[in-house]
């Protein structure tokens, strides 16, 4: 049985190292964060995923999964899988490999002959190739393939474990041949096989971000000409979602995507292409990002409208503060650029959300805070339901009538049931949707 490294312990690859122990292989993750390794150490995922907790313990405890700060540890491995971060570097749109390229460096050193090191990260286009010669200058012996990841963070064990695609690039037979060996209950259960080369492999990640980010774009247009035309966006893309060419999913009009992948990868791929003299073709995207931002804008909008242009010293509830729901993350979250720019105009605002105050209260220290709904929502003169998490579609909007000051839904996610809220007597308000 082959034995697994796993450089980088955050979203990707926490998840990766116990889906790997999961998968009946030893892994050791490691990370520079020491309190991280700790925590997983014991047990504890530093942050929220359904379902990684148990699998982390029952791996921990079978003896199949270890974590350490000390690099040398991955000397014995067979295969190392890079999965640290590449955030939006401060400077511009383009990716900081900073953590790719260290990883790689710390590897090399310790990695044994004859082994193979696996990059996971989203990269621009052609960094493999490069840290492939960075590889062999150091430790000539020792080959590089490209494997992108595609998990969904709140869905991240599952499509793991049961991908619906593996991507693979190599130079090599005997490269595939090893990622073979670690994915052979995967490609067991009938699990597509691509195997391409470094820069095609590299490629397939960002241009899947790409095509998700423009579908979510494209109904955001879309929502916006219904609101010029007083259509409702909602039924227009149930409508256009039967179309099998079209599809259903990624349809959902509202404030956009966020999050830690979809808007710094459209952006590093922007750069990269730009870098490449092929700028042209990857012009869209700019106006992806620009539609993307300006679903923010229009909530903001709302809120004035229906607050007679009047922020200062409004209550307005908020509920959801995670880019998405079942997740704690809440890196480029459009509910909380919405309610901090909200607040800037002077409105006191108080953010709910069941998983992610933690995280939010460390970027947004001036908002407040609230684990409770009714007390976040106690006295509003507006309510913002902007992270679509199930607890909020379960509402009593009756109830909740009696303890706003003014009852004003903005449903910033189009996931609640506007006939129930009208009904309740709520002042309903959504992106893309006719004003009643
Ligand atoms: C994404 C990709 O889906 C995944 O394959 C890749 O590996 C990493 O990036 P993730 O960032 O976890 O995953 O979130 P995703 O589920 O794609 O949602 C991204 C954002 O788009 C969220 O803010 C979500 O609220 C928003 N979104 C999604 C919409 O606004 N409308 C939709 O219809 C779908």
């Amino acid at each position: 049985m082959l034995k697994l490294s796993v450089i980088g312990t955050g979203y990707l690859g926490a998840t990766h190292a116990a889906c790997m122990a999961e998968l009946g292989f030893t892994v050791v993750g490691v990370d520079v964060d020491q309190n991280k390794i700790e925590q997983l150490s014991i047990g504890n995922v530093p942050f929220y995923e359904p379902g990684l907790d148990e699998l982390l313990k029952k791996q921990i405890t079978a003896g199949l999964l270890s974590f350490s700060a000390d690099f040398s540890a991955i000397k014995d491995c067979d295969v190392h899988f890079i999965c640290v971060g590449t955030p939006q570097s401060k400077t511009g749109n383009a990716a900081d490999l900073s953590f790719v390229n260290s990883a790689l460096e710390k590897v090399a050193k310790f990695a044994k002959p004859g082994s193979l090191v696996v990059g996971k990260s989203t990269v621009p286009v052609g960094t493999a190739a490069r840290l492939r010669s960075q590889l062999k200058q150091i430790n000539p012996d020792v080959e590089l393939a490209w494997n992108p990841e595609f998990l969904r963070e709140g869905f991240a064990v599952e499509d793991t474990l049961n991908p619906n695609r593996l991507v693979v690039g190599v130079i090599d037979d005997k490269s595939e041949q090893v990622l073979k060996q670690v994915y052979s209950k995967n490609l067991a259960a009938g699990i597509p096989w691509i195997r391409a080369d470094l820069p095609t492999a590299e490629l397939v990640k960002v241009a899947a971000n790409s095509f998700l980010a423009t579908k979510i774009s494209f109904i955001n247009a879309m929502a916006e000409i219904c609101e010029a035309a007083d259509g409702d966006v909602t039924v227009l893309a149930k409508a256009i979602g039967y179309d099998p060419r079209i599809g259903n999913k990624f349809l959902q009009a509202g404030i956009g995507f966020g999050g830690g992948c979809l808007p710094k990868d459209i952006r590093a791929f922007m750069a990269r292409a730009e870098e490449l003299g092929a700028q042209q073709a990857l012009e869209f995207l700019k106006e992806i990002d620009a539609i993307n931002l300006r679903a923010r804008q229009r909530v903001i909008e709302l809120v004035r409208k229906d607050l007679s242009n009047d922020l200062k010293s409004k209550k307005i509830a908020v509920l959801g503060a995670a880019f998405k729901p079942d997740s704690d993350d809440v890196r480029d979250s459009p509910a909380l650029d919405i309610a901090e720019q909200i607040r800037s105009a002077g409105a006191n605002v108080t953010v709910h959300d069941p998983k992610a105050i933690s995280n939010a209260q460390k970027r947004f220290p001036n908002l407040n805070f609230e684990s409770e709904i009714e007390k976040t929502i106690s006295g509003a003169d507006l309510v913002l339901h902007l992270t679509e998490w199930k607890i909020y579609r379960e509402l009593d909007p009756a109830k909740l009538k009696s303890i706003v000051k003014t009852a004003i839904m903005i449903d910033g996610r189009n996931a609640l049931d506007q006939d129930k809220w009208r009904a309740a007597g709520w002042k309903f308000r959504a992106l893309g949707r006719v004003a009643k």
